[in-house]
């Protein structure tokens, strides 16, 4: 029975997980890199919190309890007693295993450990514990309090139990979880992240102006963003990022990195967190 959940990493996924935990009753233990990070996880949370309040969704005292089921520590040995645990760093292999290597040894040995990853394989973040079968991919999407999937992805050894425990978790945060294998960018990415590389190709070859695409998508298709914009807010690192891990995979020139993203990526044009990508944004 999952009571107590921790999350490591409080950035922009980390602290939508840590938000949708706590409305839906769960007791929260969250941690990242330091006192200032944390705070700016919990301010976010705090912000998004306050606009509910505004449109009249929560009341100050919803809030406070919220805020109130949420602890934060620097000190990754305070999460022994939890049941799960979301592991929400940015996408790094060699620091995410330190972690769940880490995590191993603290936690108790019902323990259930998660990664949030978009596109790392989950069985090669397991293979540094000694509970395999008890680790479980889950994947929200961003911004976390909006959208409604989790993808729950399963490994080679993830048991049974496990599995249905991290799906029944993902439903009583108010999500729509879908079963996935693990497979390189699951279900959602792998048919995403070529979508937007095929976008940034166009317009780097002259197709359109960057809003005459987006409208394009959005009036067209009836998508809430235009590829440009999504490539912005999703971050043009991490899609950068995910599109080499598919390249390295299926040596597939469907998912090359067209090269105007590589050069934005190295300009640090990041999309919408750095203020500029295909847009510019006011910080
Ligand atoms: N956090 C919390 N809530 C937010 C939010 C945020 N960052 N941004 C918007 N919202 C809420 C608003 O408060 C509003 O709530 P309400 O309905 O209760 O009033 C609602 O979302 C709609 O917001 P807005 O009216 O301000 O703006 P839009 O109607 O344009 O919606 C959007 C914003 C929800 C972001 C919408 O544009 C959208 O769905 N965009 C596509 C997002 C998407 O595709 N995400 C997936 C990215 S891929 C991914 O995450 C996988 C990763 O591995 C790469």
């Amino acid at each position: 029975m999952i009571k107590k959940v921790g999350i490591v990493g409080l950035g922009q996924m980390g602290s939508g997980i840590t938000q949708v935990a706590a409305q839906a009753g769960f007791a929260l233990l969250a941690t990242d890199a330091g006192e200032e990070i944390i705070s700016r996880g919990i301010k976010n949370i705090t912000k998004q919190l306050d606009k509910a309040i505004e449109k009249g969704k929560l009341d100050p005292a919803g809030k406070e309890k919220i805020l109130g089921d949420i602890k934060t520590t620097t000190e990754l040995h305070d999460f022994a007693d939890c049941d799960l645990v979301i592991e929400a760093i940015t996408e790094n292999m060699t620091a995410k295993k330190e972690i769940f290597s880490e995590l191993d040894k603290i936690c108790k040995p019902e323990t259930i450990l998660a990664s949030n990853t978009s596109s790392l394989p989950i069985g090669d973040l397991a293979s540094v514990t000694k509970r395999r079968d008890r680790f479980v991919g889950l994947h929200f999407f961003n911004p976390v309090p909006v959208m409604k999937l989790v993808e729950v992805v399963k490994t080679l050894d993830t048991s049974d139990e496990t599995y249905s425990a991290a799906f029944e978790f993902a439903k009583a945060v108010g999500k729509s979880p879908v079963r996935a294998k693990d497979t390189p960018g699951f279900i959602v990415n792998v048919l995403l992240i070529p979508y937007l590389l095929d976008a940034i190709r166009q317009y780097e070859n002259g197709l359109a102006s960057r809003e005459d695409i987006d409208n394009g998508m959005m009036l067209g298709c009836g998508h809430p963003m235009g590829p440009l914009t999504l490539t912005d807010f999703i971050g043009l690192d991490t899609t950068l990022y995910i599109a080499d891990v598919f390249f390295e995979e299926f040596k597939d020139s469907h998912y090359a990195a067209p090269p105007l993203l590589r050069r934005m990526v190295n300009a640090g044009y990041l999309g919408k967190k750095s203020g500029r990508g295909f847009y510019e944004y006011i910080k």
